[in-house]
């Protein structure tokens, strides 16, 4: 069985002291493939160097996090745009809209996605979107850019069916689930009940969001197996079928859609 970690900040701090064991314990349960999406100008050192460290399993995506967007964000951008245009990376990301923080930047926010959405669709790669207390903001800006060359995942789908399925009336997204679909009553579960397997991908977002059993501890790509059972029981699918599934979602998004 092959998994894909969609989404691991496996260059954090937070895994300094330890992150060959890290990669080790992921690759011993079949997490072959981790990709790994920047979150502002002082993270690209350290995740360069990561994906250089592990070429056949750590992936590197170029972005601007939106909680990252402050009165500095156009020479941020500017510089996601430099190394896009002299490295290869497999997504723009991770770009979106946060205003569960803070909300002063919310129209900086919004110029720094669609600058990033526009990018991608000319350099013709997905992009990988988050989104916290802002599905109206992103969509806004989603409905505006939407075309047959915008593709990628909603990361860390937490939405409800109604936003699901805006989100696939839009042709070129999968919805990507985390640590939250084992999270007691976060309703999940009975959404992507609703959801067709072709649609989903899985992602740990390490080190945040850690599934049961544990929640609220650093989360670590390995846990990945977790959610993959999650999902295996609430699609009543073998594990197997879990993993080839999401697995092919995955390769598509990032090897051409
Ligand atoms: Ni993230």
């Amino acid at each position: 069985m092959e998994f894909i970690d969609t989404h691991t900040h496996l260059f954090s701090e937070q895994f300094d002291d330890d992150i060959d064991e890290v990669i080790q314990r992921s690759l011993n349960e079949g997490i072959t493939k981790m990709y790994l999406p920047n979150i502002n100008s002082d993270t690209i050192d350290s995740m360069m160097k990561l994906s250089a460290r592990y070429p056949e399993n750590c992936f590197p995506l170029m972005g601007l996090h939106p909680c990252d967007v402050k009165e500095d964000y156009q020479r941020e951008i500017d510089l996601v745009k430099e190394w896009h245009a002299k490295h290869k990376f497999y997504a723009v990301g991770e770009i979106g809209i946060d205003l569960f923080w803070d909300k002063t930047f919310v129209e900086q926010q919004k110029d720094a996605f669609r600058q990033q959405i526009q990018l991608a669709k000319k350099i013709q790669l997905p992009i990988v979107i988050h989104v916290r207390d802002s599905f109206d903001e992103v969509f806004e800006i989603v409905n505006d850019e939407n075309d047959d060359s915008l593709f990628g995942i909603f990361h860390c789908f937490t939405g409800d069916i109604d936003q699901a399925k805006q989100i696939l009336n839009y042709g070129g997204f999968k919805l990507g689930l985390g640590g939250v679909l084992t999270f007691k009553n976060s309703g999940l579960d009975k959404t992507i009940s609703q959801i067709d397997m072709e649609h989903l991908v899985l992602e740990t977002d390490s080190p945040y969001l850690a599934p049961v059993p544990y929640r609220g501890k650093r989360n670590e790509s390995v846990y990945l197996k977790l959610v993959a059972e999650k999902l295996a029981e609430i699609k009543n699918l073998p594990l197997s079928e879990v993993a080839k599934i999401t697995t092919e979602n995955a390769n598509r998004v990032f090897y051409g859609k």
